[in-house]
């Protein structure tokens, strides 16, 4: 299914859509819900989204597709979902939004959010009621442990509003990631001097690639690993827990990716002598904007590190990317900053840090 034939807005410039209000005349600002399937409502919450990512970007840099959102936040008996929230004084006319994931069945320790203030209605209180307001929701769902995700550019990086205003919040900066970008293609020859170079560490594992939903025989490993990744990769203090995941959550997430208008590269390590998957990189295009990639999960479990699985996996997702001939320019990827053998990898592959994302968390009393 192609994102395109449900959309209402394709954005191919990168010009802020027109505020739809005018913060002097907000008057009775409140929390409301957005329903994702409101065409009007939805369309609302997108242009603030939009509006603040240009105002952050500030660059021709490809930003969420409306598609990329409404898909995560339609299903409500999903295995994760948003909720999408809108602060104004109506919900056709917000000057802030955000949205709370949340997950049916593991992790009710905690909640993600997003907060986003419309650039011409910052430094209004705006942020700060809404913040209040999103708090008591997530009290509501009885998670005790809130954490927001922001991201900067480069030209913000290590100083957005957040770093400001978030510890007046009483929130506790709890993970930091690196952006990085790789240009695509690579320059002839590097990939390969790469392989040649690595392979000989892996004679033990099989690196299969393919495109679309994992093959049946795989899924149920597939599934496993999606279940130990919250746990294997590092992450903050307030880092998630392992995750339920079988072979219905694994398809489930799937169809979620292709609802975004997304196509899944999925690249593996099998281990040979028993047969059994020991890693998987996940590289998600979309097809609306196929010039940037972006990198989603990539784990080699504990017993199998020190074999250059991790670097052997992206070069087979890198060479489907040309198989499959994508028109993708750049893959971006994000790493915990502490998170030293993927950066180092990450570096080896021709990577350069574009900005950064943060998570600020705070236990809600
Ligand atoms: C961070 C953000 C949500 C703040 O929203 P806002 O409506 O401008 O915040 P408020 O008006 O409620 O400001 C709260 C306080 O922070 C201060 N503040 C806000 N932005 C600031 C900035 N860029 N630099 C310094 N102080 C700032 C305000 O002056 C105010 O202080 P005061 O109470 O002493 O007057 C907004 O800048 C934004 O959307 N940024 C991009 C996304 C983001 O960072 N989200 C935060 C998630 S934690």
């Amino acid at each position: 299914m192609n994102g395109d034939s449900r959309v209402g807005v394709l954005f191919t410039t990168v010009t802020p859509p027109e505020p739809r209000t005018d913060s002097t005349h907000v008057t009775r600002a409140r929390l409301h819900r957005v329903d994702a399937r409101d065409a009007r409502q939805f369309s609302a919450w997108y242009d603030v989204l939009h509006a603040s990512e240009i105002d952050r970007d500030r660059e021709s840099r490809r930003v969420w597709h409306p598609d990329e959102w409404r898909a995560r936040a339609i299903d409500e008996r999903a295995a994760t979902y948003q909720q999408l929230y809108s602060w104004g004084d109506s919900v056709e006319r917000p000057v802030a939004i955000g949205s709370l994931e949340i997950t049916r069945d593991d992790n009710h320790d905690s909640t993600t959010a997003t907060l986003l203030v419309a650039p011409a209605h910052r430094r209004r209180g705006h942020g700060t009621s809404m913040v209040h307001a999103l708090e008591k929701r997530a009290r509501g769902l009885a998670r005790p442990v809130i954490s927001f995700t922001v991201t900067e550019s480069s030209h913000e990086m290590g100083h957005g509003a957040s770093r400001v205003v978030a510890p007046r919040w009483g929130y506790t900066l709890d993970e930091e990631n690196v952006r990085r970008d790789i240009d695509w293609p690579r320059p002839a020859g590097e990939l390969d001097d790469l392989a040649s170079r690595w392979r000989p560490s892996a004679t033990a594992y099989e690196i299969r690639s393919w495109r679309g939903p994992t093959p049946d025989t795989l899924a149920e490993d597939r599934a496993h690993l999606g279940s130990i990744m919250p746990d294997e990769a590092p992450h903050g203090a307030f880092g998630t827990r392992l995750e339920r995941w079988d072979v219905a959550r694994l398809r489930e997430y799937e169809r979620t990716v292709d609802e975004m208008g997304r196509d899944l590269l999925t690249t593996v390590a099998v281990h040979r002598p028993t047969g059994q998957l020991v890693g998987f990189s996940d590289l998600t295009v979309s097809r609306v904007y196929p010039d940037v990639a972006y990198q989603w999960d990539t784990l080699v479990t504990a017993p199998h590190r020190g074999h250059r699985l991790g670097g052997l996996m992206k070069i087979a997702t890198m060479r489907l990317l040309e198989r499959e001939r994508l028109a993708t320019t750049l893959i971006t990827t994000f790493n915990l900053a502490t998170n030293q053998p993927m950066i180092t990898l990450n570096d080896a592959l021709g990577a350069r840090v574009t900005g950064c994302s943060i998570s600020w968390a705070r236990t809600l009393a």
